[in-house]
């Protein structure tokens, strides 16, 4: 990490159309998930037969890497792992390796729903892995069980941030996604067990991702009630946000007990710092998690493209980004336009 990035792999860094630049890239490494979140990849739309990609529908280490010093040489400087669940990929580690080598490239991260990190965690660390962010929506067993669609326990998620700290990871995000009605009465416990921990939980706003989850407005608690909510309890300040283009808004315990945050892309969307590009695991661009089509980076991997193609390719991509999808949410869903990537596919 910190090497100069090779000359000719420099191309003038793109801003889209509203003078955003690319500087983190969210890749997902597979599309399976051994979870059936109902906001996510709901059970019922996806039995167990459903067409995942394959092994040579998927890019290859090989490829991932070859892109990551591509976008590296756009700006690119913060590379997340996601899914479906990333750890389902054998041999992750070895990626994370071959990417921490990556001239430019200064922060690798993992989202994870943490039930293989015990067997990983170590070798992850040792390979790289500077950040793990696991998902976990409720302590309660039995609506945790729910929420993991009936394939993931609670203490599992327990004994994953048991792992992570074990291996090294001292500050773990741990993302809380919230439905009304189903998991919001358990945000108090949440902070309660996190508080006084470095660990930080993030409470998410369900979004209308994808086509699939049955997204109703009305099972989205904003975050401004829970603020309030948690803030009768244990006082709050708000804190500024790491980097401008962060997604989550951030407070503090007034006694000291830590922080807590907030991504609230219903009610406070923050497309105007979005400067996240996302890969899927077949290789597709897309540059808004809402997009409807990728740009298919695989065919020009494939097809023979050189380095100075395909930065060309993906430059362009950037320079006509006009996406603000959470900003203009309802206008664009009264419109019916519908088509949406799902989520297990882009990795959130
Ligand atoms: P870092 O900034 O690398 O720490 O990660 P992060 O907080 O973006 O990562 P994480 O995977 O934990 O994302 C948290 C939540 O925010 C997930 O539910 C994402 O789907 C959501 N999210 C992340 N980026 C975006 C975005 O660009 N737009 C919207 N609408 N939601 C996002
Ligand atoms: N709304 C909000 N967050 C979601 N995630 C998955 N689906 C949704 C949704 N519909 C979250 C996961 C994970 C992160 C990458 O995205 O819980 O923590
Ligand atoms: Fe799997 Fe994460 Fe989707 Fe849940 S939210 S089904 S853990 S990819
Ligand atoms: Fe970025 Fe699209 Fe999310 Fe807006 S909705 S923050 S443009 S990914």
């Amino acid at each position: 990490m910190g090497e100069r990035i090779p000359l000719t792999l420099q191309t003038a860094p793109p801003a889209d159309r509203w003078q955003r630049s690319l500087t983190d890239l969210r890749i997902s490494v597979v599309d399976r998930c051994n979870f059936r979140c109902p906001y996510c990849l709901p059970e019922d739309q996806y039995p167990e037969h459903h067409p995942f990609l394959d092994k040579r529908e998927r890019l290859s280490f090989e490829e991932i890497e070859r892109l990551a010093r591509v976008f590296s040489g756009l700006g690119v400087r913060k590379i997340r792992l996601t899914g479906g669940e990333p750890l389902l990929r054998r041999e992750l580690p070895l990626l994370v390796r071959w990417l921490a080598r990556v001239p430019g490239i200064d922060d690798i991260a993992l989202t994870t729903n943490g039930t293989l990190l015990p067997r990983f965690a170590g070798e992850l660390r040792e390979a790289g892995l500077r950040r793990i962010t696991l998902s976990l929506d409720s302590l309660d067993p039995a609506i945790y069980r729910q929420l993991a669609g009936h394939r993931g326990e609670v203490g599992e998620a327990l004994a994953a941030i048991a792992a992570a700290e074990a291996a090294g990871f001292t500050a773990l995000k741990i993302n809380t996604v919230v439905l009304r009605g189903i998991n919001d009465a358990g945000v108090l416990d949440l902070v309660a067990h996190f508080r006084g921990t470095p660990h930080v939980v993030r409470f998410i706003e369900y979004m209308d991702v994808g086509t699939l989850n049955g997204w109703q407005r009305d099972r989205v608690v904003p975050s401004a009630e829970l603020i309030a909510r948690i803030a009768e309890r244990w006082p709050l300040q708000p804190l500024a946000r790491a980097a401008s283009h962060d997604v989550a808004e951030r407070h503090r315990f007034a006694d000291g007990g830590g922080e807590i945050g907030f991504i609230s892309s219903v009610t406070a969307p923050f497309c105007g710092d979005c400067t996240r590009a996302r890969l899927s695991a077949d290789g597709k661009l897309y540059t808004c998690l809402f997009g409807a089509d990728g740009y298919d980076l695989r065919a020009l991997l494939r097809g023979g493209a050189s380095d100075e193609e395909l930065a060309a390719a993906i430059a362009a991509q950037w320079r006509s980004r006009d996406d603000r999808y959470s900003e203009r949410r309802a206008e664009l869903r009264a419109g019916g336009n519908e088509a949406r990537v799902e989520m297990f596919a882009i990795g959130g």
